[in-house]
């Protein structure tokens, strides 16, 4: 598998409790690079489109809301088999299905402030990427 870039957010559950560095280290002792990353405070535009496929779902409203409720850290991870390895590291969206060593089982509190965001395929990593880094913020 080559190498492969993916998108991430650090949500606002885990900068509030100080976990950025905690997960940088999941990330980057299972072989993934941070090659681009930044803290933001998301507007509530920027939300509502980056979640717009879930839209019509019943949990967007409160989505939206708490991921422009603090501070977020978004990123770009490279690595080999980026995509499937991030989702592997962060493990199931619900923590309560997640796996022993991955970040939502040690750190996620429920479904919605589940720590983390990872993109679920190539295709979407590279929508994801754009729509929050210009191609020079990125330095591999
Ligand atoms: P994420 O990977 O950021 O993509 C969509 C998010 O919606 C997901 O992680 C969850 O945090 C959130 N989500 C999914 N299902 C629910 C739910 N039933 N209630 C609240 N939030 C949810």
């Amino acid at each position: 598998m080559a190498t492969q870039r993916t998108f991430s957010i650090l949500k606002p559950d885990a900068t509030r409790r100080n976990l950025t560095g905690a997960i940088n280290q999941k990330f980057e002792e299972n072989g993934l690079r941070i090659v681009a990353q930044k803290r933001i405070h998301m507007t509530r535009d920027q939300a509502e489109g980056f979640y717009a496929v879930h839209k019509e779902r019943p949990f967007f409203g409160e989505l939206v809301e708490f991921m422009i409720s603090e501070p977020v850290v978004i990123q770009v991870l490279e690595g080999e088999d980026a995509v499937k390895k991030n989702r592997d590291i962060m493990g199931a969206t619900n923590p309560e299905e997640a796996d022993a060593g991955t970040i939502r089982k040690e750190y996620a509190l429920s479904i919605g402030e589940n720590s983390v965001h990872g993109s679920d395929s190539d295709e979407n990593a590279a929508i994801e990427i754009a729509y929050f880094f210009k191609d020079d913020e990125i330095v591999g």
